[in-house]
């Protein structure tokens, strides 16, 4: 599927200047291949493939599927907690890996503080109450269902739509427009975790700036380093996802973007997802 469609994509995109119609035309073929690939990559092909998740299971992280434990597994919720905290905290100060499975939580590294346990360590509150105890052999039987709780009639302590009642709404993904919840004030994030984070100097946001697309008809892309940066810091992409010291630098597609690089790292399974084309390419060239 990939193949022959990059090809494709390449094919309209060197295509020598046409009249606008044709263009226009290139683009809309081109829109309809990409669109196909998209849908492909979030599971809504064919038989066989992944459903899309519903809002409260975008962002969700099955640990310990693999059944070989003695616990049940554990389903770690994006919105739960990305409604409290930055990107950042989490995935560069306390190190979780941006890719299912890859971190390798073990329950000692829990219990010893690390992982989960930076927070879940039955000491450290929020609104005021203690934040329970993930793994460790003083922890309550019963709090471990709080997280063990894949395939077992455990009642969630949050309800998703009652938390997602009360914010901005969104087409894709969770239904919830979190830039617009941040930005109205609605979220308070944590970005720094005593004890955990080292004290950083904050860097000045780059200005916001387009990137164009190598497609004549696209509409533009107008990237902000300032939005960004609330969340995942310049550490969430810099270098490992760009290397970026200067723009233009890294070279990427919008299939390699739906494959999960580049803007899709984040754009595909917990920020809005790739489908939602508009979000992007928002500013029409002429
Ligand atoms: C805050 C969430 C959380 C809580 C609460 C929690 N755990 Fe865990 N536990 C995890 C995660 C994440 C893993 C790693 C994924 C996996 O292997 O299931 C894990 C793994 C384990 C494992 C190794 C895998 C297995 O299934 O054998 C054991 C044993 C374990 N936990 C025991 C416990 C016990 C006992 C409790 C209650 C006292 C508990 N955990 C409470 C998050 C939690
Ligand atoms: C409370 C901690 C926490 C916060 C906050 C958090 N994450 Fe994660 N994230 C995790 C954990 C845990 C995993 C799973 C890691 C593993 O399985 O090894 C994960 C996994 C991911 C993945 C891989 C998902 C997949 O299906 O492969 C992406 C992408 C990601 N996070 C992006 C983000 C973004 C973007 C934000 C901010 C909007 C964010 N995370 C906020 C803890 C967090
Ligand atoms: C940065 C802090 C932080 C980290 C790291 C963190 N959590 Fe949480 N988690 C919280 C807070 C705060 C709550 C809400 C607790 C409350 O409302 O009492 C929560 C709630 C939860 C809940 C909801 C339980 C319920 O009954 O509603 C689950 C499940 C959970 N966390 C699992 C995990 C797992 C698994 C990990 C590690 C992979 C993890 N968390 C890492 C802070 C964190
Ligand atoms: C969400 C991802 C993301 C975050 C977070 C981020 N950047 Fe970037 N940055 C980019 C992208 C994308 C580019 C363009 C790279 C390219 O075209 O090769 C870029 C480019 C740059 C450039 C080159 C700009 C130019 O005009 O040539 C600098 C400098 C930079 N970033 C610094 C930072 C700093 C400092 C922070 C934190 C305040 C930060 N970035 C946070 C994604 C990010
Ligand atoms: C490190 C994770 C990450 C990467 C990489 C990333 N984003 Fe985002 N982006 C986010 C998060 C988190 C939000 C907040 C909204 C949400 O979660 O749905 C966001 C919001 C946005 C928004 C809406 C806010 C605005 O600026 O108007 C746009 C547009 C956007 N991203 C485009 C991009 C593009 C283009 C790239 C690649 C050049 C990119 N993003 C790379 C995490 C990321
Ligand atoms: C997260 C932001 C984001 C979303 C969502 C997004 N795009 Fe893109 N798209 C980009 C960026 C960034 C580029 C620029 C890549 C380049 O050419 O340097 C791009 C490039 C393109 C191109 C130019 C050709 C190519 O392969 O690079 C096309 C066509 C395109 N996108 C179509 C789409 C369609 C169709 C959708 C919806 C199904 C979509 N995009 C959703 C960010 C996004």
């Amino acid at each position: 599927m990939v193949g022959p469609s990059r090809r494709m994509g390449g094919r309209l995109a060197r295509r020598p200047r046409g009249t606008i119609m044709t263009r226009r035309l290139g683009a809309l073929c081109a829109l309809a291949v990409l669109a196909g690939i998209a849908a492909d990559a979030r599971g809504e092909g064919g038989a066989g493939k992944r459903r899309r998740p519903l809002p409260p299971e975008y962002g969700r992280v099955l640990l310990g599927e693999a059944g070989q434990g003695r616990m049940a597994p554990v389903a770690f919720d994006h919105w739960l907690h990305r409604a409290r905290y930055t990107c950042r905290l989490c995935h560069v100060d306390i190190g979780f890996a941006m890719k299912a499975g890859a971190t390798g939580i073990k329950p000692a590294d829990n219990e010893a503080g690390y992982f989960c346990g930076a927070c879940h360590d039955g000491k450290r509150t929020v609104d005021g109450r203690r934040i329970f105890e993930a793994c460790g052999a003083g922890g309550e039987r019963q709090a471990c269902q709080r997280c063990h709780a894949v395939g077992l009639p455990v009642k969630p302590g949050t309800d998703f739509a009652a938390f997602a009642r009360g914010l901005p709404r969104g087409r894709f993904g969770n239904g919830i427009d979190w830039e617009k919840a941040e930005l109205d004030g609605q979220l308070k994030l944590v970005d720094e975790l005593e004890g955990i984070s080292i004290k950083r100097q904050s860097l000045t946001a780059q200005k916001d700036f387009a990137l164009s697309p190598k497609l004549a008809g696209m509409p533009e892309i107008i990237f902000s380093h300032a939005k960004h940066t609330v969340w995942s810091g310049c550490e969430g992409c810099h270098p490992d996802i760009f290397v970026g010291v200067k723009r233009g630098a890294t070279r990427y597609t919008m299939v390699e973007i739906f494959e999960g690089k580049y803007c899709g790292a984040c754009h595909t399974s917990v920020a809005f997802p790739t489908l939602d084309c508009q979000r992007c390419h928002t500013r029409l060239v002429k």
